[in-house]
């Protein structure tokens, strides 16, 4: 079988994949060569779990956002210092780097996540500098239906890829939403510390908005002018700062900000900001919200978003980023699955797709590597 092999400069893509004590893999070792490379296995098999693997090489909690202890081995669990770890050579648009991501537990029974680049122990947040990673996954499926806080996240991975400082900065504006909390439960402290503290605040999540918007302005952009099998979608960001954003700069909407922070101060605390904002959707062809299409169309618009990102993210980087595309074509007819298929190729970055059923994957003969999942092992296939 003739395999694409992964060899032009544009591409994000994991050469060398060793895992230990992660969810049903004692060990694993899997050295793709591919751009595509499709898992199947039956029900339970562990295909999910290798692509959430590839998902700790990006910040985050990885695609299930599972507990870390969750992800350990089961097996394994009953060593109190046991921890799992993923490490990977990928090829990034620098050439390769080894990148690592592991739990590690200590005596006391803390857990912490820990992530390595190149044998430095780096922050987890700084993978994104490195190498891309975007995911879809049958649990996306409900994202229109659910509350906004799944969105929120949808759009900062989003954010994320195009603006890789941003996880740095959400991280640093969550932690004082949580330290101003928590003053204010206990009393509020010292007025002046509280207002230093908003005053962070203001700032960070002035920048978060305004990144957010940035990012989407420039994925409207792409995704208005795609053509092809997936529908046209149309974002907009529904938050308080960022339609502040649209008519004041940026340091006259910090203050404002801050002094709403100051102002609800004496109701709990409860103040509107980045944390509440919600990712909308639109359907433009029909001229519908997202959650009222249909099944499949949600999944079509899902794609055309991860697609139009993938793209931005390719040219910001100079790389496409590796997308995880758990149980996709399933979902997808097969013209829709066909135009995937190619869409996937023509970005150039490498690509994981999984299913229970081989014959979907056909259609890409050739040019995929086909790894068959189960019993706690991968293989590549031929
Ligand atoms: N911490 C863990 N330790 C051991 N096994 C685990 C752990 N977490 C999950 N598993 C098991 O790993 C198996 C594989 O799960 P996974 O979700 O990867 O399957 P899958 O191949 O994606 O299946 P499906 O086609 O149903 O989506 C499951 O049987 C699950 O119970
Ligand atoms: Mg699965």
């Amino acid at each position: 079988m003739q395999v694409g092999t992964v060899g032009i400069a544009t591409a994000c893509a994991v050469q060398r994949l060793r895992l230990s004590n992660f969810r049903n893999y004692d060990s694993l070792a899997l050295d793709p060569a591919a751009q595509v490379v499709v898992l199947t296995g039956a029900n339970g098999a562990g295909k999910t779990n290798l692509m959430e693997a590839i998902s700790f090489l990006s910040p985050g909690r990885g695609l299930r956002r599972a507990r870390l202890r969750d992800v350990l081995r089961k097996e394994a669990a009953a060593d109190e210092t046991a921890g799992w770890a993923v490490a990977a050579t990928v090829r990034g648009p620098d050439g390769p780097v080894k990148l690592g991501s592991s739990l590690s537990r200590t005596e006391r029974g803390t857990d912490k996540r820990l992530a390595r680049l190149d044998g430095q122990t780096v922050p987890p947040s700084s993978l994104s500098q490195v190498i891309g990673v975007q995911w879809l996954t049958p649990q996306m499926d409900r994202l229109f239906l659910e509350g906004p806080s799944s969105r929120r996240r949808f759009l900062d991975r989003l954010v994320l890829g195009l603006d890789p400082d941003h996880g740095r900065r959400v991280g640093a504006y969550e932690r004082s939403l949580r330290e101003r909390a928590k003053l204010l439960r206990d009393g509020g402290g010292d007025p002046a510390w509280l207002s230093a503290l908003e005053a962070r605040m203001a700032a960070s999540g002035v920048a978060v908005a305004a990144a957010r918007r940035e990012a989407l302005a420039r994925l409207q952009r792409l995704l208005s002018a795609a053509t092809g099998h997936f529908p046209k979608a149309g974002l907009a960001i529904e938050g308080r700062i960022e339609s502040w954003l649209d008519d004041h700069p940026a340091v006259e909407v910090e203050s404002r900000f801050a002094a709403m922070l100051a102002d609800s101060r004496q109701h709990e605390g409860a103040a509107d900001g980045p944390h509440r904002s919600d990712l909308t959707v639109r359907h433009l062809d029909k001229d519908m919200p997202a959650a009222q299409c249909s099944t499949g169309e949600q999944k079509a618009l899902l794609i055309a978003v991860m697609l139009a990102n993938a793209k931005a993210e390719a040219e910001r980087r100079g790389a496409a980023p590796i997308l995880l595309l758990d149980e996709v074509a399933a979902h997808l007819d097969s013209e829709r699955r066909d135009a995937l298929f190619a869409e996937i190729l023509a970005l150039g970055g490498q690509a994981w797709l999984s299913g229970t059923d081989r014959n979907l994957f056909e259609p890409l003969g050739g040019q995929a590597q086909f790894v068959t999942v189960g019993r706690g092992q991968a293989n590549l296939e031929g």
